[in-house]
């Protein structure tokens, strides 16, 4: 019994946790090697939906166009680690929490953050 209470309460902890440690500014931006990494990453896991421009033309349909990310550093990484779908669309964002280390999901953000285009916001969060 108690066991279940503490499953319970560490089920409830780890999305919070998650959050919290997440810095707020990505500590990767402007590292060369990281980029190099994050590119990588980026390529093996994202360009399929997202395209290998990060314009949103994958050849598996419509991602997003990453370069025009607006949720701020910390926006990017939870909402990579939750995924998101949105009601009605057929293309979903999966999640990659345990899939993905946190850092190299920093890495990938530190990669895209050098094809943002105009308009981009990887600084400040944006409520979503
Ligand atoms: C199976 C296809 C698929 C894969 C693989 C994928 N995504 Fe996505 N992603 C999507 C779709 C579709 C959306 C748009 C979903 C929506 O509109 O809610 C999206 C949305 C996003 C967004 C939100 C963009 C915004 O401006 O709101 C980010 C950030 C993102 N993806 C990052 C990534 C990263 C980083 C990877 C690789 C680790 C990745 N995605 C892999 C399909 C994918």
């Amino acid at each position: 019994m108690l066991c279940l209470v503490l499953m319970a309460l560490m089920g409830l902890a780890t999305p919070l946790m998650a959050e919290d440690e997440i810095p707020e500014v990505n500590p990767f931006t402007g590292d060369a090697k990281a980029i190099r990494e994050g590119r990588s990453w980026y390529r093996n896991s994202c360009s399929p939906c997202h395209g290998g421009r990060a314009d949103g033309a994958g050849e598996r349909g419509n991602g997003a166009d990453l370069r025009k990310m607006q949720l701020g550093f910390r926006g990017f990484v939870q909402l990579v680690l939750d995924g998101r779908q949105i009601q009605g669309r057929t293309q979903v964002m999966p999640p990659w929490r345990g899939a993905l280390k946190i850092d190299d999901i920093y890495r990938i953000g530190a990669y895209l953050e050098t094809v943002a285009i105009d308009g981009a916001n990887w600084k400040e969060g944006v409520k979503h």
